[in-house]
């Protein structure tokens, strides 16, 4: 049994360590200067708490309810691709690790075991599939029906990558590139074959014929998320949207809830913190949707600054495969449990018992107080 540890911070620290330099520079990129990246977690940093006391806080709430569907609490899994970069049990450990603590994970489409793997070894959980919109569309049909057939409760459609960001650190490295031409290709002679020994890719076959994932749309418009909606019954989130505009016109075209992202910096650079564009999206569609956010949530105090400005829940993305590196299924597990952990300690401190308590006056930008 590995020894566990206490805080997100310290599993970061020592997960350079467990895995291969090619992976942890594959993990920890951000996009061109890092600017987004950087700013994803400073941003949290400049929000104060204004708490309340004396509020009965014996006991504490912190289920919710996402789309409809019950969760234990309103922290889960983003999706990250290649998870067998981390720990031979990837994804199938991540998803357990969600099943247990009794939250959502949504699987990505660059998944190391296939859709149909993930879901019969965690039957109960609660899972969302992680969709492109590609060229071709019969391939995002196909993935679709499959999603349904292996009973995942929605799709979620990244729709902030037009082509892959510009991660230096990672892509510029002579030689190396996790997405070669071909994904099966990582099967046998890929780039990043010598890599992964003993790991299961799990290539993606449509008709018996590999395909390219890493080749997105890029005449996709709204109409493209339009026909996806007329296809199929499973909700539909929106991931990667930081606009009013944006968001707004992601429900006029079928979108059942939106996830404000900006890919954990790793798209295009510059853009805001999620958590700076979170405020605008929640006033611009709040009443209509869910939202929800990723990008730099690190601890249950900046789970709390999400909800409290409108967030119905969260997605951690690298924390998890930090725990994943440290000890697989427990790893995650253990990371689960200490956000968990810290949100109710916030809460008991803040004066709130449920959910619902957590409102915009907890939270204000660090400039408030510069007027005093
Ligand atoms: C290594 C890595 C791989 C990712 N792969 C995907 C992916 O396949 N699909 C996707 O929509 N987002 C992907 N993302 C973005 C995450 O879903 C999420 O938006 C981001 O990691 C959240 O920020 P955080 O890592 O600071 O929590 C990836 C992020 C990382 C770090």
């Amino acid at each position: 049994m590995t020894d566990k540890l206490a805080s997100v911070a310290e599993y970061e620290n020592v997960f350079k360590g467990r895995v291969h330099e090619i992976a942890w520079l594959y993990y920890v990129s951000g996009s061109d200067e890092e600017i987004t990246l950087e700013q994803n977690r400073n941003a949290f940093k400049r929000l104060r708490l204004r708490p309340r006391v004396l509020q009965d806080v014996s006991s504490i709430d912190v289920s919710a309810s996402l789309l409809g569907q019950r969760v234990d609490i309103p922290i889960c899994i983003a999706p990250t691709a290649w998870q067998g970069l981390a720990h031979p049990d990837a994804e199938v450990a991540t998803a357990k690790a969600a099943e247990k603590v009794g939250t959502c994970m949504i699987l990505s489409l660059h998944a190391n075991k296939s859709l149909e793997e993930v879901r019969e070894k965690t039957p109960k959980g609660l899972k969302w599939l992680n969709l492109y919109l590609f060229p071709n569309r019969t391939v995002t049909l196909d993935l679709v029906r499959r999603t349904e057939n292996a009973n995942y409760n929605g799709l979620v459609v990244t729709i902030d990558n037009p082509s892959l960001g510009n991660l230096i650190k990672f892509h510029h490295r002579k030689g190396i590139s996790i997405y070669s031409r071909r994904v099966n290709d990582y099967h046998g002679n890929g780039h990043l074959e010598k890599y992964l020994k003993g790991y299961d890719m799990g290539p993606l076959r449509q008709n018996g014929r590999p395909v390219d994932i890493s080749i997105r749309d890029r005449a996709a418009t709204w109409q493209y998320f339009d026909w996806l909606r007329s296809q199929t019954d499973l909700p539909i989130i929106a991931k990667g949207v930081l606009t009013a505009e944006d968001a707004i016109l992601a429900v006029n075209n079928g979108a059942n809830a939106v996830i404000v992202s900006n890919h954990g910096g790793r798209g295009l650079d510059s853009v805001p913190a999620s958590i700076e564009a979170l405020p605008e999206v929640v006033r611009a569609i709040g009443d209509r949707v869910e939202v929800y956010i990723d990008g730099g949530i690190r601890n249950g105090i900046d789970v709390f600054k999400a909800l409290a400005l409108g967030a119905k829940a969260v997605f951690v993305g690298r924390p998890i495969l930090y725990g994943l590196a440290h000890s697989g299924e427990d790893g995650a597990k253990q990371i689960l449990e200490i956000l968990k952990s810290e949100l109710i300690r916030t809460m008991r401190f803040a004066g709130c018992r449920s959910l619902s308590d957590i409102v915009p006056s907890f939270v204000v930008h660090e400039s408030h107080y510069a007027k005093l």
